[in-house]
């Protein structure tokens, strides 16, 4: 049987890229196919070299102007799009062309702390100026709005009162690191035929 196959998108670091390639790499159902990136210099695009695993790098042009994407996704044969650190919206015509097979994971508990611009330190820094009790991760289907597609799952961990930003980022990027490759797995699985 053929493998499922996964096309992960990212604009950064990559970290939850790389624990996505690791939980797949000798994988018997379903394996990482591509990573695609708007940024020839982001770090995924060595971190998916590591792993022999092919990347696509593309612009605004074409993301927005285009059918290129989607073309090339059709072509791999693309079961589900995992956006791990994107930060463009989706267009509507690769909305289409793979409905309710596009997930991102975000650093807060939707629907707080989401939206236009709520990213990285952005999302960390306000939830501390708010004297927040708890934050969390959250895994949901991608819309044609920022962080409001329909939540998947969700896990959540305590501030305590001497957390700074970057513990508050450790916590919730020690959280994704584990749920979000068993979560795509889990979505595979309710895929037929894996
Ligand atoms: C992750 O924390 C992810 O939740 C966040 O970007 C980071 C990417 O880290 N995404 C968003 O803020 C989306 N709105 P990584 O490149 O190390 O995986």
């Amino acid at each position: 049987m053929l493998k499922k196959r996964i096309a992960i998108f990212a604009s950064g670091s990559g970290s939850n890229a790389q624990k996505i390639m690791e939980h797949f790499k000798k994988h018997p159902d379903a394996e990482v196919a591509i990573i695609l990136s708007n940024n020839p210099n982001a770090y995924v695009i060595q971190r998916a070299d590591n792993f022999e695993v092919p990347s696509h790098v593309f612009d605004r042009f074409d993301f927005y102007q285009t059918d290129n994407i989607v073309t090339l996704l059709k072509k791999m044969e693309i079961d589900i799009i995992v956006l791990a650190g994107f930060l463009w919206l989706i267009p509507d015509n690769l909305l289409k062309a793979f409905p309710n097979k596009i997930i991102n994971i975000h650093p807060a508990l939707l629907p707080k702390y989401g939206g236009k611009g709520m990213y990285g330190d952005r999302v960390h820094n306000a939830i501390l100026a708010n004297g927040e009790a708890e934050s969390g991760i959250t895994i949901h289907f991608v819309n044609e709005h920022f962080d409001e597609g329909e939540i998947i799952y969700q896990a959540r961990f305590k501030i305590e009162k001497d957390d700074d930003v970057e513990m508050i980022k450790f916590k919730g990027r020690q959280l994704e690191h584990l749920h979000y490759p068993k979560v795509v797995e889990t979505l595979l699985k309710k895929m037929k035929s894996f």
